[in-house]
């Protein structure tokens, strides 16, 4: 196995880690690749999203993802009915989709603006310091440092979320002679990183058996229990509203076929990517697929209920990306020509489209039915949860 190499300050701090236990659980080297104080791929000074960085989101793509949501939070505040409707977005990054959502609920929805709160949650001090001075001429916007600051049954509104469940840490497991092992790290006398299999702990079993995950002979794949505990304190925290968690993932049925024997784990660094997640370290994000089983799953033990898996294709149309179309097709000069072709990219199968589902979970609504679910795609095995 190969030498880990990046942030060597951090580097230094993952092996002396692992010196001093004998190993470490790959969810915990991800953890800290990803968000130890200062030197983690997310805390770090080091853009990440866009052209400069090492991948792309729809948000950053163009305004129309955030139109076609700023249109769907205002259905459901007309929906709720309440004076203290809120906007919670998880892990918002940069800020560009909340600044298009405020922009468009200020031009096109100004009842909706003038009397709702947008709340920021993120982890990542970098991406904060951005979304501050990005969103600093909105009124009504407020950071909140962690999900568990709320009271119980204290959110009206909606809470979601583009692109985090993918940035949790995941615990990486393999089945071998019939058996379900965790893999930990740990080094050789060269410091090479080597991979070690110990029995899965308790909770990676629990999971596996409530959700009746059978994994094939010889696969390696992840378990997210992290995604699993925060579905559960979005849904305690909700009093009454929509959970909408946009990410690109399956439903357990999906995710561990066969043709996924080595798991969907993966390392993005300057817009290529890559399984070495021993590279780069501190440099490079690593992700997983989101299993939306789940989420469905974990969210209803705490009163989520699942109203619609959907994917981004199927959810913006709904909203009426077609006019956004129709609208630039009309207008026919070369800049509406560009973002007709990068709208293309949040619809077409092999952009965004597909790959990226939509889950729709409600807690105390009556009649959940929304704008973004009225046209649903065919039922098949990737869209059964
Ligand atoms: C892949 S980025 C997506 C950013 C943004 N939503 C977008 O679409 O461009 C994931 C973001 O989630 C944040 N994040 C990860 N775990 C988090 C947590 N537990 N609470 C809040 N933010 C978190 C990361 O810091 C990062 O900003």
């Amino acid at each position: 196995m190969p030498k880990l190499t990046g942030n060597e300050r951090l580097i230094e701090i993952i092996k002396n880690k692992i010196k001093q236990k004998g190993d470490i659980s790959f969810r915990d080297f991800m953890d800290m690749a990803l968000y130890y104080p200062e030197l983690g791929y997310y805390t770090s000074d080091k853009s990440k999203i866009g052209e400069k960085g090492d991948f792309f989101t729809a948000s950053e793509l163009d305004e129309a993802f955030g139109a076609l949501l700023a249109k769907q939070f205002a259905e459901i505040f007309e929906k709720l009915n309440t004076d203290n409707f809120k906007i919670v977005e998880i892990g918002a990054g940069k800020g560009y989709l909340a600044y298009d959502i405020l922009n468009n609920l200020k031009k096109n929805y100004p009842k909706v603006y003038e009397n709702s709160e947008y709340i920021l949650i993120e982890k990542s001090p970098y991406h904060i310091k951005a979304q501050k001075q990005l969103l600093k001429d909105f009124q009504n916007t407020k950071w909140v440092q962690d999900i568990i600051d709320f009271e119980d049954e204290s959110i009206e509104g909606v809470i979601f979320s583009n692109e985090l469940f993918d940035a949790f840490p995941v615990y990486l497991i393999r089945k071998k002679n019939n058996q379900i092992w965790e893999v930990f790290l740990t080094l050789d006398e060269e410091e090479n990183i080597i991979e070690v299999e110990k029995p899965a702990r308790k909770e990676i079993l629990e999971y596996l058996k409530e959700l009746n995950i059978n994994i094939l002979e010889g696969m390696t794949t992840e378990v997210n229990l992290d995604a699993k505990d925060y579905i559960q304190l979005i849904g305690k925290k909700l009093k009454k509203g929509y959970v909408i968690t946009i990410d690109y993932g399956y439903p357990s049925a999906e995710l561990y076929k066969y043709y996924r024997m080595k798991g969907t784990l993966l390392c993005y660094h300057k817009h290529r990517y890559s399984e070495n997640y021993w590279e780069n370290v501190g440099y490079q994000d690593i992700t997983s697929h989101v299993n939306f089983s789940a989420l469905k799953h974990y969210g209803e033990k705490v009163g989520l209920k699942t109203i619609a898996f959907t994917d981004q294709a199927h959810f913006l149309t709904s909203l009426g990306l077609m006019d956004i179309f129709a609208e630039l097709q009309e207008k026919g000069d070369w800049q509406s020509y560009e973002r007709l072709n990068r709208l293309k990219t949040l619809v077409l199968p092999k952009g965004m489209g597909e790959k990226f589902k939509v889950l729709i979970q409600t807690k105390n609504i009556d009649n959940p039915k929304i704008k973004g679910i009225e046209i649903l795609p065919p039922q098949t095995d990737r869209y059964k949860l």
